[in-house]
């Protein structure tokens, strides 16, 4: 669409004696009007007429020179309306679209503004919970279609790896020394975690002991250290599965302990600045929100002297603007830590750092399961693990039925093999689908039954789109058909079907389902876009049928409009960081 509101804008910009964007033109949500609008409201003060007498006046006066480029424009009241022809569709979206594969809307690289993006960041230790999927996998999203679309990324995980626990999980190694097995693994470190917390309630000793452990570690001590290390590196390389698995990536493993060696200089600067005081035995900053509303003071420093998880990400985000002098930087963090958020940004701005309106919470909401054994737990405390095996366990008798099943042609049966690596892929494809396409500042209901199936708004209805399109491919390959021979003259005579122009009109969306997304920092625009995508598909595959070896100029012409929805949906699954199956 991009093309046509810049030929709009050219014509309408003289018309108006005031700035037009690109952007003021919209999208009306009832595609009937229109693929375009522009509402003349904002005209009315500036030319002293009512809107809909601005609409008819400018529409007479657009209309023959907008269509001669194949836009054609009518007043509907108050409103502008552009449609564009099914023909210039053709040569400026779907040519283009066969043409440019999986760069489409793609922006020249690092053209535009310099975005870090902080996502992920689960605690060292402790099982990577289905609450950091969610900030995961948003996170990843957004860096993604960001990266696409031109900026220039740089992602973080803020590994939770600094902090008292570790002085507690310093003196559990040795309490249970003798009890350990040889390979210690995360789970080693989480069950002896639990039980140290079991043992404090009879034995207020192990709590002085381990604030002792970590002002030692804190200090630098080397025998702290290495254990401290250790913890680190075991649960970094389980991380890491994850990461894999859903095909998350950093740039930079940054967690708490990144910073460690600026946190004292960070006090001494607020002390100078004079802005670090005194508040119960603790030092802190006096703070108020955006808003300017009072609240609870941001605390840098106990009274016992160790600093703590908001003097890291004071230290994290001024070394992360030196480092990168970032135009905007979001952190992608559940939304019970929206305080902690409003104390940083308030100590950045007591600091007078006048880049702080650049930084940004993008809250997350829970995850809600319906799964009884699930629902009387909260939400954070459900490992991915389990979830993970649910979404599995269902996916692979979901495969298993479908495979099984009278309805499947005996040349599409698959191998148990076959059964087993896809059932996987629609598993995490499903899960997260489910997460992405659920508002991220919303809470998610979960109910597996939901999320694993072929039919309805989900991530396997969306695979299985893209694996119909592979097919068809195939097949047309094997009958010795080219998806990109068609030329635009001959797709403007074929391709006059409702079935096929509505389609087009949907992929030549996806530039600004993009960039919707990241306006909103919510990627359920994109993925409430491919399911668009997949349902205009839908009606196309069921009303045209695509190979007509009678017609050979039709097949070509239905192929490029295959291969074009292959390749957005193909983008947009990799964009959402979703598997794509060969075969379903
Ligand atoms: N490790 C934290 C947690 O699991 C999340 C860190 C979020 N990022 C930050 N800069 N504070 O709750």
């Amino acid at each position: 669409m991009e093309h046509f509101r810049i030929l709009i804008q050219k014509a309408l910009q003289p018309l108006l004696g005031m700035e037009l964007k690109l952007t003021d033109l919209e999208t009306p949500p009832d595609r009937a009007r229109g693929d375009l609008a522009f509402p003349c409201f904002r005209l009315s003060k500036l030319l002293g007429k009512a809107p809909p007498v601005i609409a008819t006046d400018l529409a007479g006066t657009l209309a023959p020179a907008l269509l001669a480029s194949g836009i054609q424009v009518e007043a509907a009241g108050p409103y502008l309306n552009f449609r564009i022809k099914a023909q210039a569709l053709i040569e400026h979206v779907l040519v283009p679209l066969v043409k440019a594969g999986t760069n489409f809307g793609s922006s020249a690289k690092d053209s535009r503004e310099k975005w870090v993006f902080e996502y992920s960041s689960p605690n060292v230790a402790k099982p990577f919970q289905i609450y950091h999927l969610r900030t995961t996998i948003v996170g990843a999203t957004l860096a993604r279609i960001a990266r696409h679309r031109g900026f220039q990324v740089t992602t973080i995980n803020h590994l939770g790896d600094w902090g008292t626990q570790y002085g507690k999980l310093a003196i559990a190694l040795k309490r249970y020394e003798s009890e350990l097995p040889k390979d210690i693994t995360l789970k080693t470190l989480v069950d002896i975690y639990v039980r140290i917390h079991k043992d404090m309630e009879t034995d207020p000793t192990i709590e002085t002991a381990s604030q002792d452990a970590f002002r030692k570690l804190e200090a630098g001590d080397p025998e702290m250290r290495k254990i401290w290390k250790m913890c680190v590196d075991i649960s970094l390389k389980e991380f890491q599965k994850t990461y894999d698995r859903y095909q998350v990536t950093f740039d930079h493993f940054w967690g708490e302990s990144h910073y460690e060696d600026q946190l004292k200089p960070l006090l001494s600067r607020l002390k100078s600045e004079g802005i670090l005081v005194e508040d119960q035995g603790a030092q802190v900053v006096h703070v108020t929100s955006r808003d300017g509303k009072e609240i609870p003071p941001c605390i840098l420093e106990k009274s016992d002297g160790a600093s703590i998880y908001a003097t890291r990400d004071v230290a994290a985000a001024l070394y992360r603007y030196e480092k990168f002098h970032f135009d905007r930087m979001s952190y992608i963090v559940g939304k019970e830590q929206k305080l902690h958020f409003e104390q940083v940004f308030g100590t950045l701005r007591a600091m007078k750092l006048d880049w702080e309106p650049r930084c940004e919470h993008i809250a997350t909401g829970l995850y809600r399961f319906k799964d009884a054994k699930m629902s009387t737990r909260k939400g954070n405390f459900i490992t991915l693990e389990e979830v993970n095996d649910l979404c599995t366990a269902k996916s692979l008798e979901l495969m298993r039925a479908r495979n099984a099943s009278e309805d499947t042609r005996e040349e599409a049966r698959l191998s148990d093999a076959e059964i087993n690596t896809i059932s996987e892929q629609v598993a995490i494809g499903a899960l997260v689908f489910a997460d992405l396409s659920t508002d991220p500042s919303k809470d998610l209901e979960f109910d597996v039954d939901r999320v694993i199936s072929f039919e309805g708004e989900t991530g396997p209805y969306l695979q299985y789109a893209h694996t119909r399109c592979l097919s068809i491919l195939r097949r047309a390959k094997a009958a010795g058909f080219s998806a990109t021979s068609a030329d635009t003259k001959e797709l403007m005579e074929t391709l006059v079907k409702p079935e096929e122009s509505a389609l087009i009109g949907t992929l030549a969306r996806f530039s600004e389902a993009l960039e919707r997304t990241l306006d909103q920092r919510k990627p359920s625009q994109l993925a409430s876009y491919l399911i668009d995508v997949t349902k205009d598909f839908g009606h196309f595959y069921r009303e045209c049928k695509v190979m007509n070896p009678e017609n050979p100029a039709l097949t070509r012409a239905r192929l490029a409009l295959v291969e074009a929805s292959r390749n957005v949906l193909s983008l947009g699954l990799d964009l959402l960081g979703m598997p794509k199956p060969e075969k379903m």
